[in-house]
């Protein structure tokens, strides 16, 4: 690890904007928001997090000190205010972010998951939709008083459209939908995003509204409900055989951090419009390589590879489980042409590199070591994006 992150330092990562610039992250708590935050701070950003507590028990804010104070901090490393709030409160979330005074924001908050949108479809809606529209107000509201964000990434889904199980990647101008409360929700949230920024933030000088588009992301410290990385997990370290719900679905696979480094690269470019163009505006598909699209049986093969052993089944009843979809493909040439940003890690890395924090957690590695080793996946694959070309991680000692 003391290799690794010697090495990249060396890395120019975003084009440098993030350093000393004040970032405003709802959803901070969670899986994805969680691993935001600790990158931001890495990268030199004063983090403000806006959600509710962290959504499971454990998680890997609190599993991994997300932010703690440490004794001995990277040089550089960001200051962090870590508020708690509702979306679905305006007034909290309008306070929040005046008191911030955010120059970009990453909109995560949300009810992500497809089952319970079946249980709790109203809720699913008041986060998604009206969280949206909350977050979207404020800034407008901001922006009136010239005090407003130069960019705001609103992170969607790749479950957003309409998905009529073909086999065709879906590309950004694909009719929006979505099955089930949660795909619609999401749906919603872009259709929402869009209006304001064709009605509110197109002229030169208001905020940069884009939206971002990923799969089903896998990592280290996910506890998600019906999310098949942790159920591995937790199967495998009890010794248990691994229950597994459609083995044959396939499914967009990617490391945590692919989606992250698309997000934070489509922020750098939005605060970069330095000619107030809006070129990044709009919406943006981050989806893996095609050799990424692999069924769940195959990546739960690869977790079992990994941890060092064990066995899977397919779980009984599967065929009762409420609709879900079969297959889901995205496309992310449009990021890769217009930012440079491709998919780095093969599946196989983003399993390995998961298996292995679960396997540390469940050995019984305290917040510390859990913490360093997030930073070790970081810095292994900024060195891969390194190799692999892409445009937002450009070693210094090649230049
Ligand atoms: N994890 C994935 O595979 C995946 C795939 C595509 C899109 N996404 C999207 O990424 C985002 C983050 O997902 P995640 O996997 O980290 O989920 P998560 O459940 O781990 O985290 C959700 C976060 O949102 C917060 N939150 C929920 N409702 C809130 C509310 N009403 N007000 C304030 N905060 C609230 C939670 O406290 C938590 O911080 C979501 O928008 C999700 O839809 C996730």
């Amino acid at each position: 690890m003391g290799l690794r992150a010697r090495a990249v330092e060396d890395v120019v990562m975003f084009a440098d904007v993030y350093a000393g610039r004040q970032v405003f992250v709802t959803g901070h708590t969670g899986f994805k928001g969680s691993w935001l935050t600790q990158w931001l701070l890495d990268l030199g950003a004063d983090v403000t997090g806006y959600a509710l507590a962290p959504p499971t028990q454990p998680n890997l804010f609190d599993a991994a000190g997300i932010g703690a104070v440490e004794a001995k901090r990277p040089r550089g490393a960001g200051r962090f205010t870590d508020l708690r709030g509702d979306v679905r409160e305006r007034r909290s979330l309008g306070q929040a972010l005046k008191t911030a005074a955010p120059e970009i924001i990453f909109h995560l908050a949300a009810q992500p998951l497809v089952r319970r949108s079946y249980a709790e479809p109203r809720l699913t809606y008041e986060a998604n939709v009206m969280g949206t529209v909350n977050l979207l107000e404020e800034v407008r509201a901001l922006a009136a008083f010239g005090r407003g964000p130069r960019a705001v990434v609103n992170v969607t889904s790749d479950k957003c459209y309409e998905n009529l199980e073909t086999g065709h990647a879906h590309v950004e101008g694909d009719p929006l939908g979505g099955f089930d409360p949660y795909s619609s929700s999401k749906g919603c949230s872009e259709l929402v995003t869009a209006a304001y920024g064709q009605s509110f933030f197109s002229e030169p000088g208001t905020p940069r509204v884009a939206t971002a588009r990923a799969g089903n992301v896998l990592g280290g410290g996910d506890w998600g409900e019906d999310r098949i990385l942790p159920d591995c997990a937790r199967a495998l370290h009890a010794g248990a055989v691994v229950d597994v719900r459609v083995p044959g679905a396939v499914r967009p696979w990617q490391h945590v951090l692919e989606s992250l480094s698309g997000y934070l690269w489509l922020g750098a470019n939005l605060w970069r419009d330095d000619a107030g163009a809006h070129a990044g505006a709009g919406a943006w598909n981050f989806g893996p390589g095609a050799d990424s699209n692999v069924t769940v049986r195959e990546v739960v093969e690869l977790f079992i590879e990994a941890w060092g052993g064990g066995d899977w089944w397919p779980a009984r009843g599967a065929a009762q489980q409420p609709h879900e979809a079969g297959l889901l493909l995205l496309d992310a040439g449009k990021a890769e042409r217009a930012l440079g940003w491709r998919a780095t890690w093969s599946v196989a890395d983003a399993v390995g590199a998961a298996a292995r924090w679960y396997k540390a957690f469940y050995d019984g590695a305290e917040a510390p070591a859990l913490l360093q080793r997030c930073r070790g996946d970081i810095a292994a694959y900024c060195e891969a994006a390194v190799r692999s070309g892409a445009a937002w991680a450009i070693s210094e000692a090649s230049t």
